[in-house]
C-alpha cells in the first residue's frame, strides 16, 4: 500500500547550519503519528517542508502520493495545516475565520457554511461561533484553528504543537478531538509535541527527533522494549540465592540484583515473562510473595536515545514565554 507520507533523505540547511539532517520515515494512512523532540529539534522545519511552505535543501518527501518539490500544488490540495503560531484573526468571530479560510480554498459559500457548522460542532465551539476570537481562551483558539485546518477536508492533517502552553485538561481535550476527527473522517494525523507523557499516551507511533536527526521510531511500546523492556521486582520466601540463579538462567533476563528477599531484573516484556518465571520458581518450591511489573517511562526512553532528559515540568515556564510571544506576534 502507498504510504501517506514518505520522507527520503529530507534535509534543510540554513547557511551552514543543518536544521533537518537526512531524515527518512514513513507515516501510514489513518495513523496518528507524532514527532517528539525538544526546542530547536527541527520539528517545525520538517512540517514546513512536508506542507510545501519551505523547499528542502536536499532529499524530498512524498505526501499523499505527490512529491513536495515537483507537485507542491497537488500536495496543498489534499493537506490541512494548523501551524505552531496562531493563525486565526482575533478581530473576527470563529465563524468568520472559518468562512475566510474556506474562501481562500475557493469553497462555494453554501458548502463552506455546511462545513463550518459541522467542524464547529466537532470541536464543540458552536456556542461561541459568533464571538470574536479575542474573547476565546487559548484552548478554544487552538480548537478553532484545528477546525480551520480541516475546512478543505484534508486527507492528511499537520498539527504543529497543538497543545503547546495549554493546561493538562485542555491538552487532553485536544487529543480527544484529534481522535474524534480521525474516526469521523479517517484523517491521517502528523503532529509534533515536546510533551513526553502526551506522546506516550496518545500517539500511535512516535519518531524521536533531536538536532535534526531521527534517533528512534516506533510505537510507544516498541520504543520502551528497545530500551530494555520492563522492570520486574519479585519478593520470594525460601532460598533467595537459588531463586536468583533460576531467574538469571531464563532467556532475556538482564540486570539481576538482590536486596534481602527481593529480586529485581529487566525483561523485554514483563507480562509474558512473569508467568514463565513464576513457574520456574514454583518447580523448585520457591514461592513468590509479591510481584510488580513496571514499564519504562517515555522519560527513560528519551534519555536512552538522546542522552539527555526532556522534562515536561521544566519546559513549562519556557512554554509560557513562547506562548506569550506567539500571542504577541498574532496581535501585530
Ligand atoms: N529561517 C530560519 N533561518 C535560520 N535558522 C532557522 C530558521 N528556521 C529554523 N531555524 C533553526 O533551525 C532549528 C530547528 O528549528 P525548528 O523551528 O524546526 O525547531 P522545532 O523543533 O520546531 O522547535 P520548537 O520546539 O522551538 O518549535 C533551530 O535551531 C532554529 O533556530
Ligand atoms: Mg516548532
Amino acid at each position: 500500500m502507498e504510504t501517506a507520507i514518505k520522507a527520503i533523505n529530507l534535509t534543510k540547511r540554513y547557511g551552514n547550519f543543518t536544521a533537518v539532517d537526512h531524515i527518512n520515515f514513513e507515516v501510514y494512512y489513518g495513523e496518528v503519528f507524532a514527532f517528539l523532540g525538544p526546542n530547536g529539534a527541527g520539528k517545525t522545519t520538517t512540517i514546513k517542508m512536508l506542507t510545501t511552505v519551505t523547499r528542502p535543501t536536499e532529499g524530498t518527501a512524498i505526501v499523499g502520493g505527490y512529491d513536495v518539490i515537483k507537485q507542491p500544488a497537488k500536495v496543498r490540495e489534499i493537506i490541512g495545516v494548523t501551524p505552531q503560531e496562531y493563525t486565526s484573526d482575533e478581530d473576527l468571530t470563529g465563524w468568520e475565520n472559518l468562512m475566510l479560510v474556506a474562501a481562500l480554498y475557493g469553497i462555494p459559500k453554501k458548502e463552506a457554511k455546511e462545513r463550518a457548522a459541522e467542524l464547529l460542532d466537532l470541536v464543540e465551539l458552536s456556542y461561541a461561533a459568533d464571538r470574536k476570537v479575542e474573547t476565546y481562551s487559548g484552548g478554544m483558539r487552538r480548537r478553532l484553528e484545528i477546525a480551520m485546518g480541516l475546512i478543505n477536508r484534508p486527507i492528511i492533517l499537520f498539527l504543529d504543537e497543538p497543545t503547546l502552553g495549554l493546561d493538562a485538561q485542555t491538552r487532553a481535550a485536544i487529543w480527544d478531538y484529534v481522535y474524534r476527527l480521525r474516526k469521523q473522517y479517517g484523517t491521517t494525523i502528523f503532529m509534533t509535541t515536546h510533551y513526553l507523557e502526551e506522546a506516550d499516551r496518545y500517539a500511535e507511533r512516535i519518531a524521536i527527533i533531536d538536532h535534526g536527526k531521527i534517533l528512534a521510531i516506533g510505537t510507544p511500546k516498541e520504543l520502551k522494549e528497545k530500551v530494555g523492556g520492563d522492570v520486574i521486582t519479585i519478593e520470594v520466601s525460601g532460598d533467595v540465592n537459588l531463586a536468583r540463579k533460576v531467574i538469571e538462567g531464563i532467556e532475556g533476563v538482564t540486570g539481576v540484583s538482590v536486596d534481602g528477599n527481593t529480586i529485581t531484573f529487566k525483561v523485554r516484556n514483563g507480562n509474558t515473562a512473569a508467568p514463565i518465571i513464576l513457574e520456574a520458581l514454583n518447580k523448585l518450591s520457591i514461592r513468590a510473595t509479591s510481584i510488580t511489573i513496571k514499564e519504562p517511562t517515555m522519560d527513560e526512553v528519551f534519555l536512552e536515545f538522546t542522552g539527555r532528559r526532556l522534562r515536561d515540568e521544566e519546559g513549562s515556564s519556557e512554554d509560557f514565554m513562547r506562548f506569550m510571544r506567539t500571542i504577541a506576534r498574532a496581535r501585530r
